[in-house]
């Protein structure tokens, strides 16, 4: 039997997203609705299933927590099944609902340190939170367990159809012991060197490590939400949707993305193309000098206002060369110049793909010169400001950043 969901943006109504009886997935938007995606402006039209389906596919988690939710939790298709149940609150400003929630009467409940204790150990298991009294709708992408709560005042609360999510806490990796310290440690050095990044901290839960991290798409109005303010939602969007390509297309090695799509789709789409094109060639710099091979199409994001789209501050910024190439993949996620490889990398490859991107390319090294110019020392004085910073972790990612720093830079 065929099914629908109505699909909400920003908490008004702009259109639905039906499943027919061979599983395909079509939408259709409402009269004045607002755009979901770059991909898909508004129009009377029926968008198919092969516009719409990469656009909700990429709503929902990957990997293995992908697989545990088909086996355990849904049945027909699984995209559409998942978000039936858990699209209340996906990235951005999407929302998903079969009968529109109601927004009376709702009470907010606190979330103890216990609880959040609690979760983290069931997260692995049970990525969705099934298993706990009324699991939250949260759907987001990205193959770490992770799970996200409202916070006020100091305090975690449950989060609700109505009452969205304003941080994401991402949990340890039995595989790789210290990735927490991994994404601090570069998430804050992002921070200090290229700005536009969320906040991010190392907290812990009856001895659980875990960070919280800032959503960017998410703002509190008048900042008083317990006293009547309410949390906003600003639509994003990944690359992946951007490009109309499913999150199996995310690496160009499986015939994804290419780092010309990113900039095609800056060019053609963002209000500040200029600054943007400089910002996504800093992400690639930054990238590298780090050693993140997984800087993938769903690791970069649009953000959408009023007046048009730009580049979304950055995330998933983490140090993967510091891990044995037997563990992670060191190929990366997308060629520059079309070698897979870092290490094999000199200054005339970054020349030759901003020739390749009709960029001027000595006005782009001097610009990337400049801005990367505190680099080594910015990551010493962040290495020492780490809550643990003799870890053995922070001293190998600085290796890699001065050995490519010097490669790059001289
Ligand atoms: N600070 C943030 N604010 C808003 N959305 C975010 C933020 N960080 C990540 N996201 C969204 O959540 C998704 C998963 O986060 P990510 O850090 O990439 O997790 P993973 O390590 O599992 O890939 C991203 O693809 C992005 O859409
Ligand atoms: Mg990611």
């Amino acid at each position: 039997m065929s099914r629908k969901l109505n699909v909400y943006l920003c908490g008004e109504k702009t259109g639905v997203l039906f499943e027919d009886d061979l599983l395909q997935l079509t939408f259709q938007y409402d009269d004045n609705a607002s755009p979901l995606s770059v991909r898909l402006p508004v129009r009377s039209e029926i968008y198919p299933h092969a516009a719409a389906y990469p656009f909700f596919e990429n709503l929902t988690p990957e990997g293995d927590i992908f697989e545990i939710l088909t086996k355990d939790h849904v049945s027909g298709n699984n995209v559409f099944s998942i978000l039936n149940r858990f699209g209340g609150d996906c990235a951005g400003a999407v929302a998903l609902y079969e009968i529109t929630p109601d927004n009376n009467g709702e009470n907010i409940t606190e979330i103890s340190s216990k609880k959040i204790a609690q979760i983290i150990d069931r997260l692995p298991q049970d990525p969705l939170l099934t298993s706990i009294e009324k699991p939250p709708r949260l759907s987001l992408a990205g193959a770490q367990s992770k799970f996200a709560v409202y916070k006020s005042g100091g305090k975690y609360y449950r989060s609700s159809d109505v009452n969205p999510t304003t941080h994401i806490i991402k949990i340890t990796n039995k595989r790789f012991p210290d990735l927490l310290e991994n994404e601090l440690f570069c998430m804050k050095l992002a921070k200090a060197i290229l700005s536009n990044v969320p906040e991010i901290e190392l907290l812990e839960a009856e001895g659980r490590p875990y960070l919280e991290i800032t959503r960017y798409d998410r703002y509190v109005n008048n900042n008083k939400f317990r006293e009547g303010g309410t949390v906003q939602r600003i639509h994003q969007e990944d690359f992946c949707q951007a490009l109309g390509i499913v999150s199996n297309k995310k690496y160009q090695t499986g015939g994804g993305a290419k780092l010309k799509d990113c900039y095609r789709i800056i060019n053609e789409f963002s209000e500040n193309r200029l600054s943007d094109i400089i910002r996504l060639t800093e992400w690639i710099i930054f990238n590298y000098l780090i050693g993140n091979t997984d800087a993938h199409a769903k690791n970069l994001s649009l953000l959408h206002n009023d007046s048009g789209v730009k580049l979304a501050p950055f995330y998933d910024l983490l140090s993967t060369e510091v891990y044995p190439e037997k563990t992670i993949d060191h190929e990366m996620a997308m060629l520059i110049n079309g070698k897979g490889k870092y290490s094999s990398l000199t200054p005339k490859d970054f020349i030759a793909l901003f020739e390749n991107l009709e960029q001027n390319a000595t006005n782009m090294m001097k610009t990337i010169k400049d801005r990367f110019a505190g680099f080594v020392p910015a990551a010493e004085k962040i290495r020492k400001n780490m809550p643990t910073p003799d870890m053995p972790i922070y001293k190998k990612i600085i290796a890699i950043i001065k050995k490519r720093f010097y490669v790059l830079f001289g």
